[in-house]
């Protein structure tokens, strides 16, 4: 069995990779350092998998530790990266907090790792294109200047694993290019666990509906869209976390070397307010909402070409808007009675 690390397994997307890792007959090996997630996401993962996947807590920033960690894990032959921090409005009050973590976590994996046969996937974000001038956005469209200091932590770290192979310090490298992730798995066991009030628009439904919030706000109804509102490509974080494997065996075939990346969405658009109505026919609860300003820094429109995806990877959405919002509302309302 392939030894997997899988950093930041305990988070959102992490921990449903770690499931379908497992489901793939792969071993994951989890780093967390709980900064945004909660060690009972290891217990409710062994209630889906059956058993406690191997952990380990440390700060991917301390060197000593990682090293330490690759002497204790030797036979690791694949790492997905997803350790990072990712609230873009806290990147803009606290850039330096967001560069050091995001890409010394980053560096310290590349140099600990250097020159050793490890394939490597990277999460990446649609935040690259920022309002790409062609919609559905392909991977050869122009990065555009960053928005935000955690949207450049994600520029910059595509450029340093290009680097990092061009050089050999890396061997096989995707970096995958994530949309909207939303969703939880169909357990209702894992699912986003946002931290405070949260700043995206999924988790800020379910907590509205639940009775946690008063009401939802829709940055801006007066975008050149169907509706006025923002459109996004939303994806369920199962079909997500199920392109993780199919990266890691792409780098396995003999087809595959050095450098590339790949847009992770369905391929279609939805505005806010799609949303929100596809959550109340989803659910049949009614959402208080009510129409704001725009928020700074969103981008009007985005969603993902992702004909190279499936055609390389082999990959493909499944999961509609439907499913999406009642798993998001199964995980809220499971929450609700087993607080975490
Ligand atoms: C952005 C990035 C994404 C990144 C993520 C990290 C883009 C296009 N996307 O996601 O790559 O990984 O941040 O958090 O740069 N909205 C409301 N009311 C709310 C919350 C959100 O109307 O209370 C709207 C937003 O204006 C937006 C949509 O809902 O149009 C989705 O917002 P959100 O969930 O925060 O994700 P993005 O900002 O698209």
């Amino acid at each position: 069995m392939a030894k997997i690390l899988v950093t930041g397994g305990l988070g959102f997307i992490g921990s449903h990779t770690v499931v379908e890792l497992i489901n793939a007959g792969y071993e994951p090996v989890i780093i967390d350092d709980l900064s945004n997630s909660q060690h009972k996401i290891l217990g409710q993962l062994s209630k889906i998998v059956g058993f406690k996947p191997v952990f380990y807590q440390f700060d991917l920033c301390d060197k000593q530790k990682l090293i330490h960690f690759a002497k204790s894990e030797p036979d690791i032959t694949g790492i997905i990266h997803f350790a990072a921090f990712k609230a873009v409005g806290e990147s803009v009050q606290n850039p330096l907090k967001y560069y050091n973590n995001n890409l010394t976590s980053l560096l310290n994996l590349l140099s600990v790792y250097s020159g050793e046969s490890v394939d490597f996937v990277f999460s990446s974000s649609c935040t690259v294109y920022g309002q790409p001038d062609e919609l559905p956005v392909t991977e050869n469209a122009p990065v555009k200047p960053a928005q935000s200091p955690y949207g450049n932590t994600k520029q910059i770290a595509e450029e340093i694993l290009k680097d990092a192979v061009t050089s050999g310090d890396a061997k096989k490298v995707i970096s995958l290019r994530y949309f909207n992730p939303v969703g939880a798995h169909d357990s209702a066991l894992i699912g986003e666990l946002p931290i405070g009030v949260p700043q995206n628009l999924v988790p800020f439904i379910t907590q509205s509906a639940i009775g946690k919030r008063e009401k939802i706000t829709v940055f801006g109804n007066d975008y050149n869209t169907r509706d006025g509102s923002c459109v996004r490509d939303y994806i369920h974080v199962v079909d997500l976390a199920k392109a993780h494997v199919s990266a890691l065996k792409l780098m396995e075939s003999n087809t595959f070397a050095g450098y590339d990346v790949f847009n992770l969405g369905t391929g279609n658009g939805n505005t806010v307010l799609e949303i929100i109505f596809a959550f109340e026919r989803a659910t049949g609860i009614k959402l208080n909402y009510e129409i704001g300003p725009r928020r700074s820094g969103d981008v009007e429109k985005v969603w993902g070409d992702v004909t190279k995806s499936e055609k390389q990877l082999h990959w493909k959405a499944r999961l509609g808007i439907d499913i999406m919002m009642s798993s998001a509302w199964e995980w809220e309302k499971y929450l609700a009675e087993n607080p975490l």
